[in-house]
């Protein structure tokens, strides 16, 4: 008998000794008796770290979206599998069943087979949350296509940058997209975007603003004409354990976004085994998580996780301040919400509107709450258990990644005893080390050091779209056999992990995973910058925001700043997007650097967030009189 559905602590520690001791029966009894396969596996788990290779379930043979809608159909085809709620609250929630998702993902599929679209080829999706996006990514799956989403806030250059990366075929965007009062012209960011893109022979287009655009003959094509004349069946494709489901692209070290590639059967059994369990999901539950399907969030437990489990979930396409900054909790009450997951940034800015939006919502329905992305602050973290849960919903604070595809460290809710700012205790399967600066692992409790994990999990992501070498070089050459995270971590005196934040060069902004290169890449495009370098510091919304030090090429003299300030803003912006745009800018005669001529980006860090009495020994620097300079014109 698998351990599927955990109920109790006792049962959670028995699991998850279970699941150390022996990950393959483990994980084998879940797959057996969880899933449907159109062929059993021939072993269970092939791994490497050195290499690194990791294969779950090679030889088994499925389709995902069997697995997350027609297996529902004969018992659930009338449940409710996705419940739409519109940005504009006047117009009408959708209510979309099994039967009608499985109808709606084969029409989707025939019209991407129409259009040359064959298992392997990649499709990159640009779209807002609305119901054609759960669908284009599941239509995908079904003809073993790779989708590749990409967040509909990133600008033109970041959409072509991610486009060439693996050649996309195919582009699925709109006509434009809402967001609270405004309308956005996704479809002119994907022209833009599409003349430096020589792969994409065709853009399908959904209709959703009714705006006024440009249609490219021969390139581009409404959705909904073609859709309607397609067949409601169609054969899902067989595919391998181990062939690329999805890329998801995140930010690096270096300027070129990592693709990451996550398989089919390892993310299938594990984004739904976690899902039940981090959110003890029942069969009449309604939930909900704020996530955009642009990240890795709405990929596992918007869409995938749920579905694999025969959920409803909501999709939400609007944004929590509009009409006011009561939405979420009208939401919440019209669908009578269960479990409710979002983002520290979110809570951290509903805290601070009046308490009538919260108080004049009934929030009973509420059994869940959760967090992801960043660190929870305590403050956030007892406003949310307080107004929202009342005390009596457990929040579970998740930890994970881009890379991990399901959630790797999180209370049970109801299960484990919560501390607010921890994650608590791995899930089964995943096994946690904490490494010191000597490169070893740091046993027993009341310690802390980078995180690492141990052993392979299903939903790891097995590499990152061509590049398998970076792919090693970031996640397996840190620490020998073990999987860097990227994160530090403490483990307190009973073992529970409390996430410390990145020890990378990665910033997490409003929950967003911000790279330093990328940005500094775009500065650098500016004629009048030298040099820059950009560190987070603290935001009490946003957890991080960025602090901008650059050089100009001339002495700055009679330049007029806020000009430069306002331009390099807007160069970001069309680089990668306005989530990355600087909230503080210091023109500075000359940036820290070691002797090797490295910018010391930890003494910036420490200025930016006014922490100037523990520099450390600046005496070792190629120019330490710039630090002086730094510090007194600090903004
Ligand atoms: O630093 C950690 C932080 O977000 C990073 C992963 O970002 P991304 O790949 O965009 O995925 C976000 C959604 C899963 C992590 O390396 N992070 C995520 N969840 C938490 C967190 N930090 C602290 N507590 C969390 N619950």
């Amino acid at each position: 008998m698998s351990n599927y559905h955990i109920k109790h602590l006792e049962e959670y520690f028995n699991v998850y000794r279970k699941s150390v001791r022996d990950p393959e029966l483990f994980w084998e009894e879940i797959a057996e008796e969880h899933f449907v396969w159109r062929k059993r596996w021939d072993t269970v788990l092939e791994w490497d770290f050195k290499k690194p290779e990791i294969k779950w379930f090679q030889g088994a043979k499925l389709n995902i979206t069997e697995n997350c809608i027609d297996r529902h159909l004969a018992a659930n085809g009338d449940k409710t599998a996705i419940l739409f709620e519109p940005n504009d609250p006047a117009e009408l929630a959708q209510q979309i069943t099994y039967k009608q998702l499985s109808e709606r993902v084969n029409q989707f599929a025939n019209v991407l087979k129409s259009k040359g679209i064959q298992k392997g080829d990649r499709v990159c999706i640009y779209l807002p949350m609305i119901p054609e996006l759960a669908i284009s990514l599941l239509a995908c799956a079904r003809i073993g296509a790779i989708h590749s989403v990409v967040f509909a806030g990133f600008s033109s250059t970041a959409l072509a940058t991610r486009i060439n990366d693996s050649d996309c075929k195919m582009v699925i965007t709109a006509d434009g997209s809402y967001r609270g009062s405004k309308a956005i012209d996704l479809k002119g960011i994907v022209d833009e975007g599409l003349t430096h893109c020589s792969s994409v022979e065709s853009v399908l287009v959904v209709k959703r603003t009714n705006a006024a655009i440009k249609m490219i003959d021969g390139r581009d094509e409404w959705l909904q004409p073609i859709l309607d004349d397609a067949s409601i069946v169609c054969e899902a494709e067989i595919m391998d354990a181990e062939d690329p489901l999805f890329i998801l692209y995140t930010s690096g070290s270096t300027g070129q976004p990592k693709g990451m590639v996550h398989t089919t059967a390892g993310y299938m059994v594990y984004t739904a085994y976690s899902f039940k369990n981090v959110f003890q999901y029942r069969p009449n539950d309604i939930y909900w998580c704020t996530a955009d399907i642009g990240w890795i969030t709405g990929h596992s437990y918007i869409v995938y996780g749920p579905l694999a489990n025969g959920a409803t979930t909501v999709m939400f396409e609007g944004v929590p301040s509009y009409p006011d900054c009561g939405r979420f909790w009208e939401i919440i009450e019209k669908h009578k919400i269960t479990q409710f997951y979002t983002a520290p940034t979110a809570i951290r800015a509903l805290a601070k509107e009046h308490m009538d939006f919260v108080t004049k919502h009934d929030l009973s329905s509420l059994k869940v709450l959760g967090t992801v992305g960043e660190p929870i602050n305590e403050e956030a973290w007892h406003w949310y258990n307080d107004n929202v849960g009342k005390k009596k919903s457990p929040i579970v604070d998740t930890w994970w990644q881009t890379e991990t595809g399901g959630i790797m460290i999180s209370p049970l809710p109801g299960i484990t005893a919560t501390i607010p700012t921890y994650a608590t205790l791995p899930l089964p399967g995943i096994q946690p080390a904490l490494i010191g600066d000597d490169g070893q692992e740091i046993k027993g409790n009341q310690v802390d050091g980078k995180l690492c994990i141990k052993f392979p999990w299903p939903s790891i992501a097995r590499t990152i779209w061509g590049n398998h070498d970076r792919y090693r070089e970031t996640y397996f050459s840190a620490y020998e056999n073990m999987y860097f995270t990227g994160d530090g971590a403490l483990r307190d005196e009973v073992g529970y992990y409390r996430i410390t934040g990145r020890v990378d060069d990665v910033i997490i902004v409003s929950g967003h995973n911000l790279g330093t290169a990328p940005i500094e890449d775009a500065i650098n495009e500016h004629p009048a910058v030298a040099e820059s370098a950009i560190v987070g510091f603290p935001h009490d919304i946003k957890g991080s925001v960025l602090y901008g030090f650059i050089t100009l090429k001339e002495t700055g003299e009679g330049r007029n700043h806020e000009n430069l300030r306002k331009e390099i803003n807007q160069i970001i912006s069309e680089h990668i997007g306005s989530i990355a745009k600087l909230d503080k800018i210091q023109f500075t005669a000359g940036l820290p650097k070691t002797r090797s001529g490295k910018i010391m980006r930890r003494i910036l860090r420490k200025i930016a967030c006014n922490e100037m009495e523990n520099l450390g020994d600046i005496s070792t620097l190629l120019n330490p009189e710039c630090v002086d300079e730094i510090i007194k014109e600090r903004l």
